[in-house]
């Protein structure tokens, strides 16, 4: 079988390996050449929005999907008449503003933070005056890893911040004080069949994902129930097809919905070694429309990020059972260049290989 692939990042090339075991080719539309997922199949460096690449994709490919969301809508719409794309494009539209998705959690019943629309000053003020302080301003769109947003902590930033996110349409959310922060990865397939992986805890450095632990501890059947639930109501409404993450803030026993990913995510890297089937596998499946796998987590595994160098490699394959993925791109401050996977045991043998893996890592994050 043939799956394309828009976009060529990491998240595109450990898709491409979880196919490469089950026979599957992968083939890339990437507008910057040499991508990190280069080495696993053909590349097709164009535009996304290309109609010939696009046309090349749907002509070889039986099923095409992408790696992350700031895809053109446009180009998924167009390849939807001719290839089967998963997840659709409602989902795409959806995922890439943040005042859409906020209003679709809450028609889904789904609790959320506190939010405004905000088009100018004026309103900006009005959402002050009816949220309070402290506040985040986002940018509707093409925000990432917390890039597009500014901390609100008095009124008169307010013209000042507008202004430094590019006056462009944005959304004010109240701060949560969080207990911690969750994430619910869940996979349909075509037939509709869904499975969830065990709530992931995770942990952000400067809006980055900086380690995820998995089963988050102390997890009540409760709220993995309630997580599941909310991942089956967006995965429902949307009759989606993949893998979908959607990232969570834990406030008591009360979970509120953030923001959803509609591919896989960086708070499921661990499940390639931690899961009997990784959240890439999984997709994989469900984009080509084969069965899906268990999403069992045999042992407690912890996931860290390599951000902006990579540490000695020597050490870091010295911490027992450290499995250690390089996604082959260039160093830059903040940049994510791979991620170490380990597990134990116990949840304090998993704590100490961790804090090992973190070590070396901190200088990085
Ligand atoms: N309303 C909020 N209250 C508290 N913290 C927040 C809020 N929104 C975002 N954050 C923090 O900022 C991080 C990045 O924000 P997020 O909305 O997930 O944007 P991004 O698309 O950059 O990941 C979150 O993981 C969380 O740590
Ligand atoms: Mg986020």
């Amino acid at each position: 079988m043939h799956l394309g692939v828009i976009g060529g990042g990491q998240l595109g090339r450990m898709l491409a390996e979880a196919g490469r075991d089950i026979g599957v080719r992968t083939t890339f539309l990437e507008a910057a050449p040499n991508p990190s997922a280069g080495g696993l199949g053909e590349v097709i460096v164009a535009p996304y929005d290309d109609e010939a690449a696009l046309d090349r994709l749907a002509e070889e490919c039986d099923a095409v999907t992408y790696e992350f969301e700031n895809v053109p809508v446009e180009a998924v719409r167009y390849l939807a008449g001719k290839v089967p794309i998963h997840p659709g494009p409602g989902a795409l539209e959806q995922a890439q503003d943040r005042l859409v998705e906020k209003r679709f959690f809450r028609s889904r019943g789904i609790d959320t933070a506190g939010f405004e629309p905000v088009d100018d000053v004026a309103q900006l003020r009005a959402a002050i005056d009816k949220l309070g302080l402290p506040a985040i301003l986002k940018t509707r769109r093409m925000g990432y890893d917390g890039k597009g947003q500014l901390y609100l902590a008095d009124p008169e930033q307010a013209e000042g911040a507008f202004a430094t996110l590019g006056g462009v349409p944005c959304i004010l959310e109240q701060v949560v004080a969080f207990d911690r922060e969750l994430s619910i990865l869940a996979v349909r397939d075509r037939s509709g069949n869904k499975r969830t992986w065990p709530l992931v805890e995770n942990r952000h450095a400067g809006g980055i994902l900086h380690w995820s632990e998995v089963p988050a501890p102390g997890v009540t059947t409760t709220l993995q129930q309630e997580a599941d639930s909310i991942a089956d109501r967006l995965l429902e409404a949307q009759q989606y097809v993949g893998v979908l993450a959607v990232e969570l803030f834990q406030v008591g026993d009360r979970l509120l919905a953030n923001e959803m990913a509609p591919r896989v995510h960086n708070s499921g890297h661990w499940s390639i070694e931690g899961a009997l089937t990784s959240q890439f596998d999984n997709h994989v499946r469900a984009v080509l429309g084969l069965p899906l796998g268990s999403t069992e987590v045999p042992v407690p595994t912890a996931c860290a990020n390599l951000l902006g160098n990579v540490p000695d490699l020597s050490e870091l394959l010295a911490i027992d059972g450290a499995r250690v993925h390089l996604y082959g791109k260039a160093p830059r401050p903040g940049r994510k260049l791979g991620h170490v996977t380990v597990q134990g045991a116990t949840p304090a043998q998993l704590r100490e290989r961790l804090e090992a893996v973190l070590a070396l890592t901190a200088s990085g994050a």
